[in-house]
């Protein structure tokens, strides 16, 4: 069968699919990409999509299915990676790490005052998303003495945690049910001095409501993903309250040569007529 790929991936799994092409291909029969719209029409004889990444947002899913193209996704071998980012964004909110690195790099040390930021420990953590992810947060928050308020569905649960959360961390895919979830009066719930850590999609939240909150200074943020990404609201750029990354919570050499494994895996199972071990 033809594949091809956007991009070669990472880690030594990728090498058993032996010749894969970069790019479009019109008779390629296997597709795999990142989480990117599907060029239906460049490629009419596409049978699967194989997608490096857990969330599938940006795939038209109900129209593969009707194509009869089959769609994979990697979930499960990210979520200590992505857990791992989200606490470091609280870390670095909460504690001001950046700021204290920008001070000694432009050669200079406390200001006047201090770098007072806010504790972590022993404060209440709001998780909106339980699945795998949020789980393996709520685990690490046990492990600095947090109360954990974990958010599954329902919505009143959610205004509840926001007013008595000092960290907000989310960990729920993008779909109709989540576009715009963290409302501007929902994030006008936030207690001052809370901190709000997206290391799921951008478009959960309001970003201008977000950005209006960051550069009046009431709370801070760690923020992985943006809603128009590569495009990061210019208003943040000297804003010193958010904590800013480049879309990085799986990025490490590990989980990304894990989630090629299972992207190869699906692959080969299609290519062999098996069930596939990880359908959308
Ligand atoms: C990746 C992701 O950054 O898995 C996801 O949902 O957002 C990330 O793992 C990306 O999609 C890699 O292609």
């Amino acid at each position: 069968m033809r594949i091809v790929a956007t991009r070669a991936l990472p880690g030594p799994a990728w090498a058993e699919l032996g010749d894969v092409k970069i790019g479009l291909d019109g008779d390629a029969e296997i597709l795999i990409n990142m989480n990117e719209p599907v060029p239906f029409d460049a490629m009419p004889k596409l049978r699967l999509v194989a997608n490096f990444s857990v969330g599938y947002d940006n795939i038209d899913v109900d129209e593969c299915r009707r194509r009869g193209i089959a769609v994979t996704n990697t979930p499960g071998v990210l979520d200590a990676a992505v857990a791992d980012l989200a606490f470091a964004l609280i870390l670095a909110a909460r504690r001001r790490l950046v700021e204290g690195d920008a001070s000694i790099r432009a050669g200079g040390w406390q200001p006047t005052g201090g770098l007072l930021g806010r504790e972590v420990s022993g404060t209440t953590i709001a998780i909106v998303g339980m699945g795998r992810i949020g789980g393996a947060v709520a685990r690490r928050a046990e492990g600095f003495d947090m109360r954990v308020v974990g958010v599954r569905s329902r919505e009143g649960d959610l205004d509840v945690a926001l007013r008595e959360a000092d960290v907000v961390s989310i960990h729920t895919p993008l779909n109709d049910a989540t576009r715009g979830l963290l409302s501007r009066e929902r994030l006008a719930l936030l207690r001052d001095g809370a901190t709000l850590v997206n290391t799921a999609r951008g478009a959960v939240v309001d970003e201008d409501a977000l950005v209006d909150e960051l550069v009046s200074g009431r709370i801070s943020a760690g923020l992985d993903v943006f809603v128009h990404e590569p495009h990061v609201p210019e208003r943040l750029r000297g804003v010193p309250n958010v904590v800013l990354t480049p879309h990085i919570a799986s990025a490490t050499v590990e989980t990304r040569a894990a989630m090629t494994r299972v992207v190869v895996d699906n692959v080969l199972a299609f290519v062999r007529g098996d069930p596939l071990p990880n359908p959308v």
